[in-house]
């Protein structure tokens, strides 16, 4: 079984060894993109969401050999342009603490600006229920995402 995944922009052939595990693990552990973190594990934190042909998913819960051909995008593959945007938001609301939930809460972001806001019709508090933030209290979070909109 051969699967192939595009991670970032570039192809990658996912070794047998992870066709088994979870995305989650392949993305970090084999490619090095370690700014998709674990928290819970179990899909309840977002602190693992990758944008999945350009929908937010949590990694966590993902099998990579079910996921070939699928367009998969983390933190290091968002525009370098929406990056610093989003860092000056979130610098100037305060979003930012231990920093732990920001790459999940940017890929959300950059979903949100590219429209996926509009697609679901719901308020963006509604649509970060699913990335747990222990630190800030949300409202920060909140506001530095809807300057961005
Ligand atoms: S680690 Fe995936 S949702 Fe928490
Ligand atoms: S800033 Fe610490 S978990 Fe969100």
């Amino acid at each position: 079984m051969q699967v192939t995944l595009r991670v970032n922009g570039k192809l990658s052939e996912v070794p047998p060894s992870f066709i088994g595990r979870r995305l989650l693990d392949y993305l970090r552990a084999e490619l090095g993109l370690t700014g998709v973190k674990e928290g819970c594990g179990e899909g309840d934190c977002g602190a693992c969401t990758v944008l999945v042909e350009g929908q937010p998913m949590c990694s966590c819960l993902l099998l990579t050999g079910v996921l070939d051909g699928r367009e998969i995008t983390t933190i290091e593959g968002l525009p370098e342009t929406f990056l610093a945007q989003f860092s000056a938001a979130c610098a100037e609301y305060g979003a930012v603490q231990c920093g732990y939930c920001t790459p999940g809460i940017a890929v959300m972001a950059a979903w949100l600006q590219a429209g996926g806001s509009e697609v679901s019709a719901q308020p963006i508090t509604k649509l970060l229920e699913g990335n747990l933030c222990r630190c800030t209290g949300y409202q920060q979070i909140i506001e530095a995402l809807s300057a961005l909109q």
